[in-house]
């Protein structure tokens, strides 16, 4: 119906008779306008090589809205490609969900389809939809497939930071890297491996705001489209049932989105979008309550780059459906999907083939419990991250002499400085690369310095404010806050302060005294934000990552935030 949320002229009729006389000119007919208007959010450009398939995705849901009986009406919105966005696309992930909230409010349709992929486009559409309050359904773009070097599979971007670190150790010579750039992302679609696009489309389908089965399906396969088509005709019956995405996303739907990010092995940046989507709808994740739901949930997936698979290879295996079976005595079953059905009456039916391989049951977990964990302690007070199930378990209880880096040129400066004081024992500490100071750039995953990786060092203690790429791994303790530029403990560190990680008490603390803490606060300057623009918008109104690093004022006004 294009006479809904009319144009404000002062004159109702007249705005309706403009509009229908506009929308006319496309050619539509006066039957074909009478029709539920579905909108599809696009995120396609041509700086996003993930999304690049959009348009034949388009087809097919145009095609599935059709046949459903409403009328489809594309519009784009912003599109954050993932490697293409200076200084983090992170930084913009609050002003596309800003973009979509109010592309969906201010034009006239009764539901939308969501088509994102890329890391942070689908939490984007998912926070927008919620604040949006209109119904809406997740399509996300699909996984790439695995490329071939000589005989090997390769996937970004876990097989990027492989070959990268063996480059860096000069065990890969320049017409090696050379070749394997080539083959590392060979098709369209979001990368190959669990990182955080796929972290993301498989939390979007356990809190039921995408189709069973389709957070997997490869962009390339068949099945991509036909879950396109099916994503359309569910558009329309949501339009007509009028059921709202704040009634899918409930405190109970994020508790299994949790479990699930557990069991696959996820990004550590699924952490901070759930707390984002959930203070959309008013509620706050604890990271104690992660912990609690992290001891009774064991890791499943084996997929890279905690295990040996592929996306593809998890599709071929079963998909979320298969997973979320063998989790199914850890989930509340209640929880309304975009199906109509409860998430319980989507798993009655026994499920198909499993690849144990690739899908664990829960008889026979990878990892019974704790595959990410917080952390607490004097540098973190509001709490830090570390995806143990990537972590090398021989440093979970390490004491190492911290090697500190000012910020992030700091650190691109002496890294690989022949002269730097650093050893396997050290633990690397990079400040001032959290939001306020830097967009939270995923440069948590700190290399190991070039003198030691070339004697064969694999893993060290990272500790930063920063986030890390979900295609990455080691022991990497990230999202440490309150962040270094408004004041945090980890700002106070200095070269040669003993820090002590403690995994099995959940702590990470430096053994300086509070007296000498203080006194290094007194003499640190607060680092500036920007001046102008949508940067000074995002350093004076971005939360820290407890909170999802969402903006004060998109949050649900019932929730009560300390900045
Ligand atoms: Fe888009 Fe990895 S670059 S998902």
């Amino acid at each position: 119906m294009i006479w809904i949320k009319l144009t404000g002229y002062g004159d109702p009729d007249f705005a309706t008779y403009l509009r229908r006389s506009f929308a006319k000119s496309m050619g539509y007919s006066s039957a074909m306008l009478r029709r539920p208007i579905i909108g599809i959010a696009t995120s396609a450009s041509g700086f996003n090589n993930c999304h690049r398939l959009t348009p034949q995705l388009v087809e097919a849901v145009k095609r599935g809205i059709i046949a459903g009986g409403g009328l489809p009406m594309e519009f784009p919105t912003i599109s954050l490609g993932e490697v293409f966005l200076h200084p983090t696309s992170m930084m913009f992930r609050n002003l596309m969900s800003m973009d979509v909230e109010e592309m969906i409010r201010a034009q006239p349709m009764s539901a939308v389809v969501l088509i994102g992929g890329c890391d942070k486009t689908v939490p984007a559409q998912i926070m927008g939809a919620l604040s949006a309050g209109l119904p809406a359904i997740q399509l996300v773009a699909g996984p790439m497939m695995t490329g071939r070097y000589h005989a090997e599979r390769l996937g970004a971007c876990t097989d990027c930071r492989k070959y990268w670190a063996r480059y860096r150790a000069a065990e890969t010579s320049d017409a090696e890297i050379a070749e394997v750039e080539d083959n590392l992302a060979v098709t369209a679609g979001t990368c190959a491996v669990m990182g955080t696009a796929s972290t993301m489309a498989c939390i979007a389908e356990t809190l039921g705001l995408s189709l069973p089965g389709s957070a997997a399906a490869p962009a390339v396969h068949a099945d991509r489209l036909r879950h396109g088509e099916a994503t359309g005709m569910q558009a329309v019956r949501l339009a007509e049932s009028g059921t709202l995405p704040t009634q899918i996303v409930t405190r109970e739907s994020i508790e299994n989105a949790i479990r699930a990010l557990i069991a696959i092995g996820g990004s550590t940046n699924g952490v901070i979008h759930l707390a984002a989507i959930a203070g959309r709808v008013g509620i706050n994740i604890s990271l104690r309550d992660l912990n609690a739901l992290s001891e009774s949930t064991p890791v499943l997936v084996n997929l890279k780059p905690i295990g040996q698979y592929y996306m593809e290879d998890f599709h071929a295996a079963g998909g979320m459906p298969a997973l979320l079976r063998e989790l199914k005595p850890l989930l509340n079953l209640n929880c309304c999907t975009v199906t109509g059905e409860t998430l319980g009456e989507q798993l009655a039916p026994p499920g198909k083939f499993v690849d144990r391989n690739v899908i664990h049951s829960a008889d026979h977990p990878i990892r019974r419990s704790g595959g990410l964990l917080a952390l607490f302690g004097n540098i973190a007070p509001n709490g830090a991250l570390l995806k143990c199930a990537a972590a090398d378990e021989r440093l979970s209880e390490h004491v190492g002499r911290a090697v500190v880096f000012k910020d992030l040129n700091d650190l691109a400066a002496r890294i690989d400085d022949p002269g730097l004081e650093v050893s396997p024992a050290s633990e690397l500490v990079l400040q001032n690369a959290g939001s306020v100071a830097a967009g939270m750039p995923e440069a948590g995953y700190l290399p190991i310095p070039a003198k030691l990786a070339r004697a064969g060092v694999k893993d060290m203690v990272r500790i930063s404010d920063a986030r890390m790429s979900g295609t990455a791994f080691g022991t990497i303790i990230l999202h440490v806050s309150p962040e270094s530029a408004k004041g945090g403990p980890l700002g106070l560190i200095r070269t040669g302060d003993e820090i002590r990680l403690s995994v099995r008490e959940r702590r990470i603390d430096a053994m300086v005294s509070e007296q000498d803490l203080e006194n290094r606060r007194r003499e640190t300057r607060p680092v500036r934000g920007a001046a102008r623009g949508y940067a000074k918008l995002y350093a004076d109104s971005v939360l820290g990552p407890e909170f999802g690093c969402d903006f004060d004022f998109l949050r649900k006004d019932s929730v009560r935030t300390e900045r």
